[in-house]
């Protein structure tokens, strides 16, 4: 797609970080932005962030939405149509990091990670998908990922394993897009280490009714996700490379360059029967 301005975009976990600036980047192509979130006061400050940097009122829509939730997401598709009459690029993004050993985590875990980093894109595939195909028209589907989800590493299983689970449905969306000749292109964003919120964002965002202990492991995770998020890249830059992936047409989004090179070693070391070494996401 190269034309945006005046065309539709929505954006999930658009409160903060990556979707903050990806919604901001859009914004500034001169689209009409919907921002979704869980968080109702973070998406109000994202939406005049847009309108600070430029956006017009009527080019920028907010609606509360839990990505777990299919009739949330459905309901965010249902409005975003309804008021603009399409969407033509989706960028499912909204996610939740939680860390610590395989067997110390309990289930919470991973029905809480794999709620937001897998059935959030897996509703939203199907919420929107359907009727960005019936119209026929050019499209985008950015499903944000991440370097965890090609890269094994230590402490981090719960995050890992809904990664993997993230990239392999934006593959099978993006090969089933292919074998029906859809005008739809898809792109896995797939970051290493941003400057964003996520650590605290998961904590706020974890219900009640799936809380767990935080044992010593997890704690670790958390600690060290703050330090390395810390010394990440901005979120703007990822937001360029995403403009630029839509734009060209490019499948997979890395953002750390020596990422392609812990990746070719991957699999070399799969392929000779080997446990990868731990990835270095920074
Ligand atoms: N920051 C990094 O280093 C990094 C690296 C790789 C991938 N990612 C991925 O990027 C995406 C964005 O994360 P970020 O780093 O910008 O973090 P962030 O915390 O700054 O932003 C995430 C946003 O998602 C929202 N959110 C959380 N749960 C939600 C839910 N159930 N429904 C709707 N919104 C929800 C949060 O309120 C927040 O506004 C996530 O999928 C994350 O896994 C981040």
């Amino acid at each position: 797609m190269q034309d945006l301005a005046g065309k539709v975009a929505v954006v999930t976990g658009a409160g903060s970080g990556i979707g903050l600036a990806l919604a901001g980047r859009l914004a500034r192509e001169g689209m009409r932005v919907a921002l979704a979130d869980v968080d109702d006061h973070a998406l109000a400050q994202a939406a005049e962030s847009l309108r600070a940097a430029g956006a017009e009122a009527a080019a920028v829509l907010t609606q509360r939405c839990d990505v777990t939730s299919e009739r949330d997401v459905t309901d965010l598709a249902d409005h975003v149509f309804a008021t603009w009459g399409a969407v033509d690029v989706l960028c499912n993004n909204a996610g939740v990091f939680v860390g610590g050993f395989m067997w110390e985590r309990p289930p919470a875990d991973f029905e809480f990670v794999l709620g937001v980093n897998l059935w959030g894109i897996v509703h939203g595939i199907r919420a929107f998908v359907p009727r960005m195909l019936e119209r026929g028209a050019e499209g985008h589907i950015v499903n944000t990922c991440s370097v965890a989800g090609m890269l094994g590493s230590p402490i981090s299983g719960p995050y890992g394993v809904s990664k993997f689970a993230a990239l392999a449905a934006t593959e099978a969306l993006a090969l089933d897009l292919a074998v029906v000749e859809s005008k739809l292109k898809v792109t896995a964003l797939c970051p290493g280490m941003v400057r964003t919120n996520l650590g605290a964002t998961s904590q706020e965002n974890r219900p009640a009714a799936l809380g767990a202990p935080l044992t010593e492991d997890a704690k670790f995770a958390n600690d060290a996700l703050a330090q390395y998020l810390d010394e990440g890249i901005a979120a703007e830059s990822v937001a360029d490379r995403v403009l630029d992936a839509i734009r060209t047409e490019r499948f997979l989004v890395l953002t750390h360059p020596h990422h392609a090179d812990v990746l070719r070693a991957r699999v070399e070391q799969l392929i000779a029967g080997q446990l990868p070494d731990p990835a270095d996401f920074r």
